[in-house]
């Protein structure tokens, strides 16, 4: 076979695919909000399975509602599998997670289409409730999948508007009867977005994804008295407020301090009960501590738990913390990485080794098959954010390698 006639993805088609997908909760605004479990979810899971059903996928959906589409459809054999995400933050963009699931799919029909003979099944995959935004830990469906949380754990779980996921999975139709955790695949590749700016600014195409950083998710609940604003003396209040701003403040401080790759953010905050003239009762908040040394992650979850208890005593308030998602730092099977990095390079891509700031599936699969993700640039290392984007020549760029990776590992 020439170069000319080898096979190749289309791009016109995943485009077509990633636009009418982001339809589904577009936000106006060129974002995408597709909480999980919600009905845009079932919506945007709707046009996925059909889409896997048109290419004559057999589709599998597990008991916490993880989808898979495999070829050939009467495949036994563990499959080299792809796939992601299409659950989004409630302000997401349109290619978190869509895109390595899309350009998957669109992988998978390559493949069909050019009649390759595979030495073992394909298969494209949607994890249930990548994000952790309205349900924790993130990388929920994956994290069941490989058998790190009990499925009737995950189905108690509650979520931050009192839905339950069990009941939510029943809702929306997608409890299947495949067992979790599932049949490790024979190997799992991803592809994403970087969501950050390092291949844009060092002018990279692709990204050979070496690992994921640990990831510590706490809910933070401070309890105090409520009282008047106008007659409580200072001296006198013992005040959520307060101690959650302070707080916010000190992991700030303690990140700049640490220097990278530490991060650290206060990304929701809730008072109760929240009015101009009252002291409240009550502050929740969570805090997003991330780094790609275990100890050293550890180490700033013991000084922000020391600091919280050193202000709830001067305060006299209660502190209490709450685990939301715990996540060691995860590195990638070395010759997947050398095979992403090879492959980039042989399209003619500068390619960047890099380690991944956010949270993947690929982190999970990671404890069950050699992994590894390729990440394509992000335009001012931009995402969760309407105006995540990525040019349309790294999109394809980055479909071109998922492809080749995939039917290396299809075909060897
Ligand atoms: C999950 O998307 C995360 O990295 O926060
Ligand atoms: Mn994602
Ligand atoms: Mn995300
Ligand atoms: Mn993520």
């Amino acid at each position: 076979m020439t170069d000319t006639d080898a096979p190749a993805i289309s791009w016109p088609r995943l485009e077509a695919r990633l636009a009418e997908l982001a339809r589904i909760g577009d936000t106006g605004d060129g974002g995408c909000s597709r909480l999980a479990l919600t009905d845009a979810d079932r919506e945007g899971r709707d046009l996925v399975v059909s889409w896997m059903r048109e290419l004559g996928l057999r589709v599998d959906v597990d008991g916490i509602g993880n989808v898979v589409g495999t070829w050939p459809a009467d495949a036994t054999e563990a499959p080299v599998l792809t796939g992601s995400h299409i659950d989004t933050v409630r302000t997401g963009g349109r290619y978190d997670g869509n895109l390595g699931v899309l350009a998957g799919l669109e992988a998978v029909e390559t493949i069909i289409t050019s009649g390759l003979e595979l030495a073992r099944p394909v298969a494209v995959a949607f994890f249930t409730g990548e994000e952790g935004s309205r349900f924790a830990p993130d990388m929920f469906g994956s994290l069941v999948y490989v058998g790190g949380l009990p499925l009737e754990e995950a189905l108690d779980t509650v979520a931050v508007d009192g839905a339950v996921v069990g009941d939510e999975l029943e809702r929306i139709g997608y409890v299947g009867p495949l067992p979790c955790p599932a049949r490790p695949p024979a190997a799992f590749v991803e592809l994403h977005i970087e969501q950050g700016p390092v291949l844009e600014a060092e002018g990279d195409t692709i990204g050979a994804v070496t690992g994921v950083q640990g990831i510590s998710w706490q809910e933070v609940t401070v309890t105090g008295q409520s009282n008047h604003a106008g007659t409580t003396p200072m001296d006198h209040r013992h005040d959520p407020a307060y101690v959650a701003a302070a707080l916010a403040v000190f992991v700030r401080e303690l990140a700049d301090e640490a220097g990278p790759p530490q991060v650290a953010t206060v990304g929701r905050v809730e008072l109760h009960p929240n009015l101009v003239n009252v002291v409240p009762a009550r502050a929740t908040f969570t805090v997003d501590l991330r780094h790609t040394d275990d100890d050293a992650l550890r180490a700033a979850e013991e000084a922000f738990a020391a600091r919280a208890d050193a202000l709830a005593a001067t305060e006299g308030v209660t502190v209490e913390r709450r685990s939301l998602a715990r996540f060691a730092p995860v590195e990638f099977d070395a010759g997947m990485v050398d095979r992403v990095e090879r492959t980039a390079r042989a399209r003619g891509h500068s390619v960047r080794r890099m380690p991944s700031g956010a949270g993947h599936d690929a982190q999970m699969l990671a404890r069950v098959c050699p992994t590894a993700m390729v990440f394509t640039p992000s335009v001012d290392g931009i995402s969760h954010n309407p105006d995540e984007h990525t040019l349309p020549a790294d999109l394809e760029a980055g479909a071109g390698v998922l492809f080749d990776v995939l039917v290396q590992l299809a075909t060897e």
